[in-house]
């Protein structure tokens, strides 16, 4: 045990370790560059009563104070193919992996499912917590598994799809199960034959409804995402800070004949899916600047830090659901998730 405490620090700054670069410190701090260093670091952690927090990339969440106990980042790489049959073949990947770094790499290698999800920020091991999703492709549709192991206890679990829970946005690590487990790998089934999907307005758009390539999709979507949503290394965002609410058919009626222009999706369970973005647009946030924050000019679900804290980012988030509910009667939930609050 001993052997891994010097790889541990004390009173670490994490501004660079969120894309909303709020200033916070981590009580202890590790980067765990290998599972091995997995175990070890736990029992450190377990023999001081140390709660652990794990960070991925760092975009997604909001820092609102420093964290107590010991922060882990982590930085395990690797891409193995683990089974290959005909088109088929699922990959794992180390969870410090670059999200869209190995979207680039499957595509060169000639791996297919991963094109409408490029650019996302953020690495592998964060992607199944929120499920992302982006331009009609979820992660939950190409997810096989996910290595894991308990903070608790340091039993190493294998979840399968159901295991996760996946919901919009969602997952079992963000409800249920969160904070108690570190994801090691995520095994995703890509395909060697394109999977073309384009069904998403603006992705069709794009690309004139006509056919494409894989390549020329992922061109697309990152096309696309640089004209709405500001580069995290430019521009300090977590990208959305709000879900799209889903609401009874009743309520969507009755906004519908309010405001004919809303925009609207009839989701599977019958409910109406509302983009945040147009509710926030309509009370007049985007493009605002509150302070040390403000709401981004092209796209108003995501919110930019120029400098303020944490508290900041969600004192401007707070006004934003009260007068979304003032206005439309909707509660708007917010997507990342937010640590070292007291
Ligand atoms: N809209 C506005 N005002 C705006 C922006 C959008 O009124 O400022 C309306 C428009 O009517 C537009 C609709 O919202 O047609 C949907 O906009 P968009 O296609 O940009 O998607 P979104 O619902 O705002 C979601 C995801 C994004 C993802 C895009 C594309 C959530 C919370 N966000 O945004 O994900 O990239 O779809 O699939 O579901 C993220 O999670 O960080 C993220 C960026």
């Amino acid at each position: 045990m001993d052997a891994v405490a010097p790889e541990i620090s004390t009173n670490v700054a994490l501004t660079d370790m969120n894309t909303l670069r709020v200033s916070a410190s981590a009580e202890y701090f590790c980067r765990l560059s290998s599972v091995d260093l997995v175990q070890p670091v736990l029992q450190f952690a377990r023999a001081r009563g140390l709660t652990v927090t794990a960070l991925g990339g760092g975009s997604n969440l909001v820092l609102a104070g420093d964290i107590k106990g010991l922060v882990v980042v982590l930085d395990i790489k690797g891409i193995d193919v683990l089974a290959s049959e005909n088109e088929r073949l699922d990959v794992r990947f180390g969870a410090g992996e670059c999200w869209h770094t190995m979207v680039e790499h499957c595509l060169d290698q000639g791996w297919y499912g991963l094109e409408n999800l490029s650019l996302i920020p953020g690495n592998m091991g964060a992607a199944p917590i929120q499920n992302i999703g982006a331009y009609g492709v979820e992660l939950s549709d190409l997810f096989v598994s996910l290595d894991a192991i308990e903070i608790a206890t340091g039993q190493e679990r294998v979840f399968n799809r159901e295991d996760c829970e996946f919901g919009y946005r969602d997952s079992v690590f963000k409800q249920r199960l969160q904070n108690q487990y570190l994801i090691t790998a995520v095994t995703l089934r890509l395909s060697r034959q394109p999977q073309i999907n384009i069904n998403y307005p603006a992705l069709k758009d794009a690309l004139g409804g006509l056919q494409a390539s894989p390549q020329q999709i992922s061109d697309a979507v990152c096309q696309i995402r640089q004209q709405k949503l500001p580069d995290p290394a430019v521009t300090a965002n977590v990208g959305s800070f709000f879900t799209n609410p889903k609401v009874s058919e009743e309520q969507a009626l009755s906004l519908i004949s309010l405001h004919p222009n809303m925009p609207w999706h009839v989701q599977p369970d019958g409910r109406y899916k509302i983009p945040a973005a147009w509710l926030i647009e309509k009370c007049g946030f985007k493009g605002q600047r509150y302070g040390n924050v403000s709401v981004h000019q092209h796209q108003a679900l995501v919110l930019v830090n120029h400098g303020g804290t944490g508290l900041e980012v969600l004192v401007l988030a707070d006004k934003i659901v009260q007068a979304v509910a003032d206005e439309f009667g909707i509660d708007l939930v917010i997507e990342p998730r937010v640590y070292g609050r007291e």
